[in-house]
């Protein structure tokens, strides 16, 4: 059945000169037919940049919708219009309260920073104030410049990346709707109240377990895991740097990952032949949303495109095209 349904895959991909390209997030069998698998910021840029016009995109619909932003000649199809629930935490409506509560407590010299897991709208009103994307992969790069500003930073949605940025650079942080107003006023980094739910689930007692199990295992987390993991691992990365720093570790190098699990499971199975990896968790971190896709799903979308009854197809106005571009590019522009 599989077999099929990949090679009907590969026929109307090549029909359409489409590009399929896919998170490490996703099921093995979409990340094995994906002609690039990769992390936000280089599918960011590999899929805004491929010479097709035609972009179908196995991710979450941030992912989609930066491609289309980018470069909003290119269609964009998604087999699932699935969405980050980080992402799904902030939209325009609460960046303008935001905003209005930093201006209310007296803090008007705001810079504004989002990470890449939110919607379009929110990028471009963070363009608007002249502000700028981050991702995993560039966050610490991204926050420099930043911090080089000298304003108050605002970041979002992402409480614990937020927070791990100014951890790492000893500047003050609070959380918005968690910190009063005086820890408001008095730090250089606040952050919006989002997180994932995926990373929530590793904790300092998993890190302890493991620890004590083996006292020379290595703990490698995302940056979108509490501060307090965070402070206890040996290596913060995006997942492209997750597996890349694994990858290079000795075959018998004992490691406990904090990420999504359909990546530590490759990493354990395949990828790199390595015995000793495990999942830095008791329970199952499965992102709910990045496991919608099927390639059912995949087919079937391809299979519309070419019939010319397109759905979840991504559209963005023109506006907000103008205005989060800015935003996108300047981080592309600093990151490179
Ligand atoms: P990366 O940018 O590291 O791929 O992370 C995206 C993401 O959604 C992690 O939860
Ligand atoms: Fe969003 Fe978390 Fe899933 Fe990443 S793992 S796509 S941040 S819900």
């Amino acid at each position: 059945m599989n077999n099929e349904i990949i090679n009907k895959i590969l026929d109307l991909k090549k029909d359409l000169n489409a590009l399929i390209v896919a998170h490490y997030y996703q099921r093995d069998e979409i990340v094995k037919l994906a002609d690039f698998c990769g992390d936000s910021l280089e599918l960011a840029r590999v899929a805004s940049r491929a010479e097709q016009d035609l972009i179908v995109f196995c991710g979450v619909s941030f992912m989609g919708q930066s491609v289309k932003v980018l470069s909003p000649k290119k269609r964009v199809i998604m087999p699932r219009l699935a969405c980050c629930s980080m992402a799904r935490m902030i939209d325009s409506s609460y960046f303008d309260i935001s905003i209005k509560k930093l201006n209310s407590l007296g803090i008007d010299n705001i810079f504004p920073m989002t990470y890449i897991n939110s919607n379009a709208d929110v990028k471009a009103k963070v363009g608007k104030m002249g502000g700028v994307v981050c991702t995993s992969a560039n966050a610490t790069k991204i926050f420099d410049y930043a911090l080089s500003l000298n304003k108050k930073i605002f970041f979002m949605p992402d409480r614990c990346l937020g927070v791990n940025l100014a951890n790492k650079n000893n500047k003050l942080s609070s959380v918005l709707g968690q910190s009063s107003d005086s820890e408001i006023i008095d730090s250089d980094v606040i952050c919006y109240d989002g997180f994932c739910s995926v990373h929530q689930l590793f904790s300092v007692s998993d890190i302890e377990f493991y620890k004590n199990k083996f006292s020379d295992i290595l703990i490698v987390t995302h940056p979108e895991c509490d501060p307090k993991v965070v402070e206890k691992s040996d290596f913060v990365g995006s997942t492209s740097q997750i597996i890349n720093f694994i990858s290079n570790l000795p075959k018998d190098a004992k490691v406990a990952v904090g990420t999504e699990f359909n990546l530590v499971n490759r990493l354990t199975k395949q990828d790199n032949n390595k015995e000793n990896i495990f999942v830095l968790s008791s329970s199952k971190p499965e992102c709910p949303t990045m496991n919608e896709t099927t390639l059912q799903d995949l087919y079937n979308v391809m299979r519309a495109f070419k019939d010319e009854i397109p759905y979840n197809e991504i559209e963005e106005e023109l506006s907000t095209i103008e205005y989060a571009s800015l935003a996108l590019n300047k981080m592309l522009e600093l990151s490179r």
